[in-house]
């Protein structure tokens, strides 16, 4: 198939551009604005194969896509690009709503006056809201966004659902966990710790630490977006869940413990304004419908995820300090080995 994925070069989205081109039998083009959170180290080594063509440009330009559509006669979108960070929503929502909601839209005009076949909208459990120490997401739970973020991709999906309801546009939407694992960017979570406890920086963790979140490995996360873009029902939402839930500071200690370091580094800090208490999935329909279920435990991904960082030090280093917008000059800036549109 010929595939359209946005935000290829950021955590979930190069995980899945990867396993597409170890798979083979895809054709990839990678349309990334690269903000701070787009890296193109996360695809180092794929540049030159056939199947792959990076584009850098922003799913809000129309005239781009129309010209990138019908020059690579794509067939399917899978859409990762957004702002995708809580806090910096909470921050400055402004960037959040244009990217996430109007990026989306001008994707889906752009892609239905195209005749593309399947769309699929990744998105989040977030968009649900928070819940109590019982129950479970399903996608029939009332949509209660919380955060910025959580809003700009609710009202994402609800464009979604209009352009199905009403061009009979083939579009899905998957919702999905929290996912951890190989280049996630070190402002989340899981990636931020670790790197804060091997640099000797104290791991702030929000309020009382106890906020659950249902994590889900990335790879995992990826096989259901596949799934649902080439057997999913048109119109329906996919929840996706590890079952995993875990409280922050649970995860914490466990990579402590990984790391072979002591709780003295943990700091409680001032609590997230609005934090989610907790999120849970039930993932029964893709369960039941695609057959797709979890592969990772969290026990071995998370002892996967802490060796992929301490043996990729340069990699959150160089994040971390900026310089790995300097790959991008050498490749795809001016005089480099590729071009970028
Ligand atoms: P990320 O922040 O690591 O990557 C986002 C990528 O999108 C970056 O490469 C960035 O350059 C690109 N981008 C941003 N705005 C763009 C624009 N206007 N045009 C083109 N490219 C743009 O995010 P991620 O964690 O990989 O998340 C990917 C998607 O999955 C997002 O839609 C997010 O809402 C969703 N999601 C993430 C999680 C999670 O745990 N990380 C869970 C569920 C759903
Ligand atoms: P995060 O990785 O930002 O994902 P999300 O907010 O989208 O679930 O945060 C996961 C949980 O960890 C969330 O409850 C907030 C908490 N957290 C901390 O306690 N300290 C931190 O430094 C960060 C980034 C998150």
């Amino acid at each position: 198939m010929k595939l359209l994925v946005t935000g290829g070069a950021g955590f979930i989205g190069a995980n899945y551009v990867r396993m597409l081109l170890e798979r083979g039998g895809d054709r990839v083009v990678n349309l990334d604005l690269l903000t701070y959170a787009g890296n193109l180290e996360n695809l180092a080594g794929c540049e030159d194969r056939p199947d792959y063509r990076f584009v850098r440009g922003d799913v809000r330009d129309r005239a781009l896509l129309d010209r990138l559509l019908a020059e690579e006669r794509i067939e399917a979108v899978v859409h990762f690009a957004a702002e995708s960070h809580v806090d910096r929503s909470i921050d400055d929502p402004r960037e959040f709503l244009d990217s996430n909601i109007l990026g989306t839209q001008t994707l889906l005009e752009s892609a239905r006056r195209a005749g593309v076949a399947r769309f699929l909208q990744v998105s989040t459990d977030e968009v649900y809201g928070s819940l109590g120490p019982t129950g479970l997401f399903t996608e029939d739970s009332p949509l209660a966004p919380n955060s910025p973020y959580a809003a700009s991709k609710a009202a994402a999906d609800l464009v979604c659902r209009a352009y199905h309801h009403t061009y009979g546009f083939p579009v899905l939407v998957t919702r999905c966990s929290n996912n951890y694992g190989p280049y996630q960017f070190p402002e989340k979570l899981i990636p931020l710790m670790i790197a804060n406890a091997l640099e000797g920086r104290p791991l702030p963790v929000y309020g009382d630490g106890r906020n659950v979140r249902d994590w889900l490995y990335v790879r995992d996360h990826c096989e259901a977006v596949d799934a649902v873009l080439r057997r999913g029902r048109p119109g329906e939402v996919y929840n996706v869940g590890g079952n995993n839930e875990m409280q922050n500071i649970q995860i914490v200690r466990l990579l402590l413990e990984l790391l072979g370091l002591d709780e003295s580094h943990i700091t409680f800090v001032k609590d997230r304004p609005g934090h989610d208490r907790r999120y849970a999935i039930d993932a029964t329909r893709i369960r039941d419908e695609l057959g797709w279920a979890p592969r990772h435990r969290f026990r071995e991904g998370i002892r996967a995820t802490v060796d992929w960082y301490l043996a990729n030090r340069a990699w959150w280093e160089k994040v971390r300090s900026g310089a790995y917008r300097e790959y991008y000059d050498r490749l795809y800036g001016a005089g480099g080995r590729h071009t970028s549109t």
